[in-house]
């Protein structure tokens, strides 16, 4: 595991946005797999900065993002496939028939989920899978629990989750209980994968990630057994490192 400590959020999402420019550079046909939450908009901001400046081409990117609420439309503000309209695609060259983000609305959910799986694995899997951390140490939306799951999966959200949600809604009544998430298979089965955190909210579940002890209690410890996990934490993040 790489770590690296940034000042602050600003210095954090340049580097992660390099990380990420880099692995577009170096190989034009990535298959990316993206992350939605407050942490990843600075490096989307810098992203398209660098896009608009002509220093990355996405034109020939595949995406892959890690989750989505169950039962939320895609048109829905709040919805992770809003988010990443908002926050990257509408600014970046990609190639709308590259991107995929799972559906929280299929009709069918657990074949939905398994074919999101195919797909991965027929894009050649995940090259750098962009990850952020719950103050619960989940990843994606794979809560702490008894077990993990391997695959593509709908969710039933943590209370503390659903908690840290509901400052995006309007009442803690519209957040949604469910998700649907990439499994930790999908996620340990990138080549890369980096990890950002920020804000000291994170930096008990940055010290149990990195701790020496990997536990489904906190998802995110098993990073500790993948071969290219970077993680860039701002100065609070890292507090208790
Ligand atoms: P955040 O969410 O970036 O909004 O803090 C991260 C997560 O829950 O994985």
């Amino acid at each position: 595991m790489k770590i690296f400590v940034a000042k602050d959020y600003q210095e954090m999402s340049k580097k992660a946005a390099g990380i990420v420019a880099s692995q577009v550079i170096l190989k034009n046909s990535a298959v990316l797999g993206l992350a939605t939450g407050s942490t990843p908009e600075g490096m989307y901001r810098r992203l398209v900065e660098m896009g608009r400046e002509g220093a990355v081409d996405f034109r020939g990117v595949t995406t892959f993002n890690l989750d989505e609420y169950l039962g939320l439309d895609p048109g829905h503000p709040q919805s992770y496939h809003h988010y990443m309209y908002r926050h990257l695609f509408d600014h970046i060259n990609a190639d709308p028939a590259k991107i995929h983000i799972p559906a929280g609305n299929a009709r069918d959910m657990a074949s939905y989920c398994r074919e999101y799986d195919e797909k991965i694995a027929a894009a050649g899997g995940i090259d750098l899978q962009v990850l952020g951390i719950g103050g619960n140490g989940h990843i994606g939306f794979n809560e702490p629990g008894e077990y993990l799951k391997t695959g593509t999966h709908v969710v039933d959200l943590t209370e503390e989750t659903v908690e840290a949600n509901s400052r995006f809604f309007a009442s803690r009544e519209e957040v949604p209980r469910q998700a649907v998430t990439m499994g930790m298979g999908s996620i340990m089965k990138a080549g890369r994968i980096l990890l950002l955190a920020s804000g000291k909210g994170k930096a008990r579940a940055i010290k149990d990630a990195v701790s020496g002890r990997v536990t489904t209690r906190i998802p995110a410890s098993f990073l500790q057994l993948h071969r290219d996990v970077v993680l860039i934490l701002d100065e609070e993040a890292a507090a208790l490192l």
